[in-house]
């Protein structure tokens, strides 16, 4: 089988995380040799960035250094973590990946689409991810989850437009590419998501 890097992504509150622990679980039951990882962060350094990234302190951080400081966290983590993972024949599961640079700072930013693409081809130089589920659920539903875990960072701050925004990018994004990404409805119970998602990547492991 080839090894596969596998994206996990959608608005705040979407249930990634726990997502990623079980579709994890489930593979290591099957005797995959996979790792998970997040974005931003995953190695020491990108966890740094990601710290500058979501502090509420750093309000004036502007829309093309957000990008940048995302793009700079991807090439660490590309670098350090991800593409030798790849290389050695292990799964990664990624909580977020790309495609969250291009909702949120493309869509939520509105930094230009051309900008986002470069900074792609920079960070990632070709590792990319062969299978992206997008968690969707109403931005404001989303929201109200997230809250329920403790205070917003500097991101979660923004406006409600600003995530519905990002929604509706995730989901261009999944019509442009269908091949690659299949969107869950994530407004269901955590074991009706779990359940799809591991159909969805059986699928692509050969388990059926
Ligand atoms: P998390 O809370 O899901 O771990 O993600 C961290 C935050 O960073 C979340 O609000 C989404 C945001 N983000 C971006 O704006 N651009 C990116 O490229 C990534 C990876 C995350």
């Amino acid at each position: 089988m080839k090894c596969l890097f596998i994206t996990l992504e959608g608005i705040e509150g979407c249930g990634k995380s726990t997502q990623l622990r079980l579709l994890r679980e489930h593979l290591a039951a099957r005797g995959f040799d996979v790792i998970t990882t997040r974005e931003p962060g995953g190695t020491p350094a990108a966890e740094a960035v990601r710290a500058i990234l979501l502090d509420p302190a750093h309000k004036a951080l502007s829309s093309t250094a957000e990008a940048l400081l995302y793009a700079a966290a991807r090439a660490q983590h590309v670098d350090e973590l991800i593409a030798p993972a790849l290389e050695a024949g292990k799964i990664v599961l990624s909580d977020r990946f790309a495609d969250s640079t291009t909702a949120y700072q493309g869509a939520g930013r509105a930094v230009f689409m051309e900008t986002i693409q470069a900074l792609h081809s920079i960070a990632t130089r070709g590792t990319w991810p062969d299978l992206t589920i997008i968690l969707d659920l109403p931005a404001a539903e989303g929201l109200k989850r997230a809250a329920a875990g403790g205070a917003p960072d500097r991101i979660e701050q923004e406006p409600l437009a600003f995530h519905e925004r990002v929604r509706e990018e995730f989901l261009r994004i999944a019509r442009a590419e269908p091949d690659r990404i299949t969107v869950v409805d994530a407004s269901r119970p955590v074991e009706a998501v779990s359940r799809e998602i591991r159909e969805i990547v059986d699928k692509r492991v050969g388990l059926r």
